[in-house]
């Protein structure tokens, strides 16, 4: 039942009044923004499971029912019918544009691909086997040492021109990074060519040889780019909010996300996924690993399974396990062991009580690798895809953030748990 306000009674018995804000979806959330001044308590959530850190008017959520909304549009139909330039322009500016608009916005993000050519040297000072997200976080962080005219955060006049060129060079920072690791020559960016398209040339072109773009590879990555825009209060899009809530200048908040996208329980778990399946290796070694995943005493966890929202089927997940069968047949591979070991660890796990027990299903990770890797983009690559999708619902975040009247810096409160008051002792009596 959904009441207007909560009453909290302390022990002295003095209660205070919780006032209740009501969404237009989902759960409604108590304001416990007096509780400190009138109770002299804090609340605890590690991880934030029961806390909402704002309002938002983006991205939805019902992990219960498998539903995601961007903008309000069901993640389904935009995979359908939409491509990632729309649904960006949906994200940003919460609209689906007209024609006009999104020409003018597809035009604008085509002819921002190149970079500072004092960046292009940076990849210079890498290690060969620097990890690409290593490149990725420092080089978009150094944007803030290129491009002053957008780094003050209160002139929304500069937002749009921030927000179409970190968009525009991703891709092209993206694929200076793999063009490091592969010890090939920088390719640059080609403007006539779509968003994908763009980046497949600048990922595979090598100035031997003429090179065709692969139309079934760049819709694939298209619409894994429409299903990574956005997911709302995530561990990346939390900490670009976090970063960018004390003035922080966008491109340096931007670096925070993708730094907190990498770890493997967020968008590291993409390549995570691809190396569990390789130590599986066959399907009669399932079992063992099931049996370690279950095991509390051994650290492992099936990689690509499980979500903080979710508590049933990841919309995103099922999108792409269509989308793998379909790449696969389409770029002609009949043999697909890889694939073929995902299903049929999906299938082993999901009748699993364990599994069933704690709800645990495929997320949006468990499939994607397979796809990148059939396109031929190399593991190590793999979270960087999820960056470049991911991009844009990181800037529709700082955006919404930045121009929000009621901003605050973030600074969450603690239960210190440390030594009490206690005297310095001097060297010699230690
Ligand atoms: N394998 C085995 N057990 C698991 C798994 C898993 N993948 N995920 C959760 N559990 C268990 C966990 O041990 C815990 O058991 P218990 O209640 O007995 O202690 C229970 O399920 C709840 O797990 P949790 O860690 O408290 O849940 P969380 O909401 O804090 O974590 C998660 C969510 C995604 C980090 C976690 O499920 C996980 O580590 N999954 C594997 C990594 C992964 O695939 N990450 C990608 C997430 S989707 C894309 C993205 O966000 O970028």
């Amino acid at each position: 039942m959904s009441k207007d306000a909560y009453t909290l009674t302390g022990p002295d018995g003095k209660s205070t009044t919780l006032p209740v804000h009501k969404g237009t979806l989902g759960p409604d959330v108590i304001d416990i923004g007096k509780l400190y001044k009138e109770q002299g308590v804090f609340t605890f959530d590690p991880g934030y499971v029961a806390t909402g850190s704002c309002k938002s008017d983006i991205t939805f959520i019902d992990g219960d029912e498998g539903v995601l909304l961007y903008r309000g549009i069901p993640i389904e139909q935009l995979a359908q019918n939409s491509n990632f330039i729309e649904v960006a322009y949906l994200l940003l500016y919460g609209e689906l544009p007209n024609k006009p608009q999104l020409d003018a916005f597809d035009t604008s993000i085509r002819t921002h691909t190149m970079l500072n050519e004092g960046m292009l040297r940076f990849f210079n000072g890498f290690r060969y086997d620097a990890h690409p997200m290593a490149m990725l976080s420092a080089v978009v962080g150094s944007m803030s040492a290129y491009y002053h005219d957008t780094m003050d955060v209160n002139d929304p006049g500069t937002h749009d021109i921030f927000t179409h060129r970190i968009l525009a060079k991703l891709p092209t920072i993206a694929a200076a990074a793999h063009k490091l690791t592969a010890g090939q020559p920088f390719v640059y960016p080609r403007n006539d060519l779509n968003y994908t398209e763009n980046l497949l040339h600048m990922f595979f072109a090598v100035p031997a040889e003429t090179y065709q773009i692969n139309k079934i590879a760049a819709q694939a990555l298209d619409l894994l780019f429409i299903l990574h825009a956005d997911h709302e209060q995530n561990c990346s899009t939390s900490t670009v909010r976090m970063a960018g809530s004390s003035g922080a200048n966008p491109y340096s908040a931007i670096a925070a996300g993708i730094a907190a996208l990498w770890g493997p329980a967020h968008g590291g778990a993409n390549e995570a996924v691809l190396r569990m399946l390789e130590e599986i290796g066959d399907a009669r070694n399932i079992p063992k690993f099931v049996a370690r995943a279950k095991d509390k005493s051994d650290s492992f966890r099936l990689m690509g399974f499980g979500h903080r929202v979710y508590k049933n089927f990841d919309p995103r997940a099922t999108i792409i396990r269509e989308m793998c069968h379909k790449v696969l047949a389409q770029m002609g591979r009949t043999d697909t062991p890889m694939f073929d070991l995902a299903l049929a660890l999906e299938e082993i796990a999901l009748k699993d009580e364990y599994f069933i027990e704690k709800n645990l299903y495929p997320n949006v990770d468990f499939y994607s690798g397979i796809i990148y890797k059939a396109l031929g983009i190399p593991t190590s690559m793999f979270t960087v895809m999820f960056a470049i999708g991911r991009t844009v619902g990181w800037v529709a975040h700082w955006r919404e953030m930045i121009t929000d009247p009621a901003l605050r810096i973030s600074r969450p409160r603690q239960l210190y748990t440390g030594p009490v008051q206690r005297n310095y002792v001097h060297l010699n009596k230690r």
